[in-house]
């Protein structure tokens, strides 16, 4: 099978390098609105090819990952959904919520399939949490804490582009929420500051964040974010209920010190970015693509699950601005609104 990658920065990179590993494929061409960026990845894998957009989507390929600047999905996944090929895409879908809104609703017009990178969804942790959690392993779920801390902050340029610690980086966290429980958010109530670099105020956004979410069945989850945990990159998911509890992330290598008399767990080097904690989940989100393109299997993490992680984050960062618990059905009657005009 043939796949084309569109956009070699730094997550491309890495699916170029993960998707020449999949079985069925034998062919990558790759595509950059830098064409030094693509010529660079092709030459690092063998047997990939190299070239200009229009010339990827006219190579006649199985499918296409579109890891290029959140500002250019919507346009992108549009190209390729209207040219009937499967699309693998990273979150988040587009730029805005009106824009996802509109993507969503014509890729439904299409009978074409198409996966966003919500990577946690093939964990084996968090698969394993939400297979106890349907089997009534957990019992009654009660509370969930979630944490996403990053251990250096991102660079200047890319905060202002990024959407928001809500809609770049926790919205991983709102995906894999609705994704382990089953459930759907009622509402949200958000705090954050800027600690750290001047440039996060400036662009508007924090790098320490506090959230408490309601589920639609009463249950209370906490978050909290980081851009700047020095211990190391933490991503850890609690659940607990009437029965016992599990916890995603509690490993080895979790950036937690005990100040327990004889305690030395964990013992491990902590993860030092995401791409090594998830390099067996992205191997596995493509091979699931992978079949998804050969018409084996359907997509496990649709754009409609996007728009919904979507919600959440703009649900938070309004709560943040406005300092009061928003409701999601008021930022989804307003998103309505908002398409139609
Ligand atoms: N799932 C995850 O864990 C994860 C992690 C990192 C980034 N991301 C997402 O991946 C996307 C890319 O992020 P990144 O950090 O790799 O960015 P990056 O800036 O490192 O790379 C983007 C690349 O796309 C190229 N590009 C720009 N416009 C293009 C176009 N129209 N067509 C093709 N290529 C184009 C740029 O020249 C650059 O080489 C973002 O949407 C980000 O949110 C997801």
């Amino acid at each position: 099978m043939r796949f084309v990658v569109l956009g070699a920065g730094r997550i491309g990179l890495a699916h170029v390098n993960t998707l020449m590993h999949q079985d069925g494929v034998d062919d990558l061409f790759i595509a950059d609105l830098d064409p030094a960026r693509a010529e660079a990845a092709a030459a690092s894998v063998p047997g990939a090819s190299f070239g200009s957009i229009d010339s990827a989507f006219a190579s006649n390929p199985d499918g296409i990952v579109i890891a290029a600047p959140t500002a250019v999905h919507a346009e992108l996944i549009l190209r390729s959904v209207r040219a009937g090929i499967p699309t693998f895409c990273e979150k988040p879908l587009a730029e805005s919520l009106s824009s996802t809104l509109a993507v969503v609703e014509e890729v439904e017009r299409h009978d074409v399939a198409v996966q966003i990178g919500f990577q946690r969804r093939f964990d084996a942790g968090y698969a394993e949490a939400r297979r106890a959690l349907a089997a009534g392993e957990i019992g009654e779920l009660r509370r969930m804490h979630l944490v996403t801390c990053d251990p250096t902050p991102p660079p200047a340029e890319y905060v202002p582009v990024s959407g928001g610690l809500y809609r770049d980086c926790h919205i991983h966290d709102f995906d894999i929420l609705r994704w382990v429980t089953g459930r759907e958010v009622a509402s949200v109530f958000a705090t954050g500051r800027n600690r750290g670099a001047d440039y996060f105020a400036a662009a508007g956004d924090i790098d320490e964040s506090a959230t408490i979410l309601t589920l639609d069945d009463g249950t209370l989850v906490t978050l909290q974010g980081s851009r700047y945990n020095g211990a190391g990159y933490d991503v850890r998911m609690e659940l607990a209920g009437t029965i016992g509890n599990r916890t995603v992330g509690l490993d080895e290598r979790m950036p937690l010190t005990s100040t327990e008399p004889g305690i030395t767990f964990p013992t491990g080097s902590p993860w030092p970015t995401f791409q090594d904690r998830f390099a067996d989940a992205y191997s596995a989100e493509l091979a699931a693509f992978v079949a998804v393109a050969a018409g084996t299997a359907s997509s496990r993490c649709t754009p409609r699950d996007a728009l919904e992680a979507l919600y959440i984050a703009e649900a938070a960062s309004l709560s943040r601005v406005q300092g009061r618990v928003v409701r999601l059905d008021e930022v989804q009657a307003s998103a309505l609104v908002e398409a139609r005009a």
